[in-house]
């Protein structure tokens, strides 16, 4: 099939919401990351995404929607933690995860009593679900293993010929994606990190927990609170290397790796904060945000995953960041692109 491009324009947002209610699957943007999206009522169409994105098939998807009422809609219960924070939170990247009401397509949540829900603050995505008329099914739009995508060039990459449309609406701003709560209980827990960190959840309800899968990796044969966590994810086609560390031993440690790869005859490339590229004399760099800038990292790792493979690096060697506010979801998603192949100094 033909893959478009567009604009999203009025006219184009129209047309994809008509695709949307004939059972098709069009990419499109969100303030996190690009979204594949289908009628999430329809379990043939939603089928459709799983089939585009390779995903397996026991992942569940989260349920987009333009009006905080429809949540009631969707779940058994708001409770009280869901209240509080999709009161603050939305619209934008909070998901929340809730017992889902009986309707909801199996498809949508494979093998699970919850489903997850989300508002997008992203005016393309208000606009399109609002025209679709149905909550939609959407998970990020890259194929399923790869960095999730910001901007609808990537898009593109992994899903022509899959898809019939992608409305482009330019680069995402947040870029990593939105964070997955369950609110079923009486204190918040985080199963994924994302735009929406565990401070300013704390700050509205007083106190939160982390899933241990956020930095360290699934315990074999344990059982995953968001089956998405289970699955290798992020991942460029280089192999990643992630250095944790103060500053001075860390960058030594990233050049000393660097050089044993260029010895052996690889391509490796430096992923560090901009102000540090001087440190590292003439060694190939792709530069990640500024120092203490935990947004602007956001913003362009998923990019800057892709760009490790565009410029034909065997080995991508980053620098860790500390795990505190955005930097959590950045940490979580950099350990898992690496396979949490990662070095202490
Ligand atoms: O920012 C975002 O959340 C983006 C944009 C497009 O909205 N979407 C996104 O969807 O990241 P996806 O499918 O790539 O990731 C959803 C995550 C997966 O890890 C999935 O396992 C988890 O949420 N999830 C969804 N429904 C769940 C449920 N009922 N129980 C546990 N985990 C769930
Ligand atoms: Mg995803």
């Amino acid at each position: 099939m033909e893959t478009l491009l567009l604009p999203a324009t009025t006219e184009n947002i129209t047309a994809a919401a008509r695709l949307i209610q004939r059972g098709e699957v069009v990419g499109f943007p969100t303030e996190t990351v690009y979204g594949l999206g289908a009628d999430g009522m329809n379990a043939e169409a939603v089928q459709k995404i799983f089939a585009a994105k390779e995903r397996p098939a026991d992942n569940p998807l989260i349920l987009h929607i333009a009006e905080r009422e429809e949540l009631s809609a969707i779940v058994k219960e708001v409770t009280p933690v869901a209240l509080a924070l999709t009161r603050a939170f939305w619209p934008g990247p909070l998901t929340v995860l809730l017992p889902a009401k009986p309707h909801i397509p199996q498809a949508v949540h494979p093998g699970l009593d919850t489903v997850t829900v989300r508002m997008p603050s992203h005016p393309i995505a208000n606009v399109l679900i609002r025209l679709a008329g149905c909550p939609l099914a959407a998970p990020s739009a890259n194929r399923s293993g790869r960095p999730s995508p910001t901007c609808a060039k990537d898009v593109m990459a992994d899903m022509e010929g899959r898809i019939p449309m992608i409305l482009d609406g330019g680069v995402c701003g947040v870029g990593v994606e939105s964070t997955v709560v369950d609110c079923t209980g009486s204190v918040p827990k985080i199963l994924r990190p994302g735009g929406v960190t565990p401070e300013m959840i704390e700050s509205v309800w007083g106190n939160v927990e982390v899933d241990e899968t956020a930095l360290t990796p699934l315990a074999e044969g344990a059982v995953a609170a968001s089956p998405g966590m289970r699955h290798r994810h992020y991942a460029p086609k280089a192999r990643l290397l992630v250095v944790e560390g103060p500053l001075e031993p860390q960058l030594k440690r990233m050049a000393a790796r660097y050089d044993e790869e260029t010895a052996k005859g690889g391509m490796p490339v430096l992923v560090l904060a901009k102000s540090w590229i001087p440190c590292v004399g003439r060694r190939r760099c792709l530069p990640w945000g500024d120092v203490g800038d935990s947004a602007a990292m956001a913003e362009s790792l998923f990019s800057l995953l892709r760009e490790i493979d565009h410029i034909h690096a065997t080995l991508g060697i980053c620098q860790g960041i500390e795990p505190h506010g955005l930097g959590l979801a950045v940490m979580n998603r950099l350990l898992r692109a690496a396979a949490h192949n990662v070095e202490y100094v």
